[in-house]
């Protein structure tokens, strides 16, 4: 068996003094798509952030391994260079910035003195036009005046070029048109490969039917309830969360 891509440990995980993440375990090997659905409020974004080492998320228990390394306490640039990539929920714009220069900066901090730039003009060209993306998005600030959609499409534009070898996408499909869903969902497909985990955050059954997931996992108040395949999806949309809420009476 080789080494798990990503591997949670009993991770806890507080925001100003209140514990949010209440004791995570999860493994991603390489090749896999997992799915993680949950309520509103209940931690998949804290998830995210502590496992890019956000500041403001303190890991109070646990260990986050990455390709078997121990990262729980490393900077957020470090793990981006190792290759952890994370599609946020709600992407900041960054005025004066444009997309090209964007993500140029962060290929060429991620390459170093590998970094083509002839060869990053050609790939870029050819990414925006796979996912449907004007030429014109290239000169434009990041996010600044963008769509929901836009700025959906601009994550998966920046993990194509970045090619992440563990890719975190916090709701990637939430305010997507269907036509684009079904866009940035080829792109995700693309990119899958024996090399590549992916942790899918999503809210709808929808999204599963085009990138199908390995494994679902059912997260509710800080902690995984249940994992399973991607019937649970169904199920869940069938049921809702109630089954798994605390106030939930059992038999
Ligand atoms: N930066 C922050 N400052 C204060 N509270 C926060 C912060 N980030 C998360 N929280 C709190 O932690 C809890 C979990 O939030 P989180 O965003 O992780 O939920 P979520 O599962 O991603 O929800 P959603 O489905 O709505 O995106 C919420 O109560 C939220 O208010
Ligand atoms: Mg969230």
């Amino acid at each position: 068996m080789s080494t798990p891509l990503l591997e949670i440990q009993d991770l806890h995980a507080e925001i100003d003094g209140k514990e949010i993440l209440k004791g995570i375990s999860l493994t991603i090997n390489k090749g896999q798509v997992h799915a993680l659905m949950g309520p509103n409020g209940s931690g998949k974004s804290t998830l995210s952030n502590a496992l890019l080492g956000h500041p403001k998320y303190k890991i109070t228990q646990g260990k986050i391994l990455f390709n078997g390394q121990d990262i729980t306490d490393w900077k957020t640039d470090a793990r981006a260079r190792a290759g952890i990539f994370l599609g946020f929920q709600y992407p900041i714009a960054v005025s004066g910035v444009s997309v090209a220069n964007f993500v140029r900066t962060a290929m060429k901090s991620c390459a170093g003195a590998n970094f083509q730039a002839k060869e990053f003009r050609k790939e870029f060209k050819a990414a925006m036009s796979a996912l449907g993306v004007e030429e014109s998005f290239a000169t434009r600030y990041v996010n600044d005046g963008f769509s929901g959609g836009e700025k959906k499409r601009l994550e998966i534009l920046q993990m194509t070029m970045l090619k992440p070898t563990l890719a975190i996408l916090d709701e990637t499909d939430s305010g997507l048109d269907i036509d684009a869903l079904k866009t940035v969902s080829e792109g995700i497909n693309r990119l899958r490969g024996p090399e590549l985990g992916i942790l899918l955050i999503t809210h709808y059954q929808r999204l599963l039917n085009y990138i199908l997931p390995d494994v679902v996992h059912v997260f509710v108040d800080g902690k995984i309830v249940r994992s399973g395949g991607k019937e649970l999806a169904l199920e869940l949309e069938a049921k809702g969360y109630a089954p798994y809420e605390k106030t939930a009476v059992t038999a």
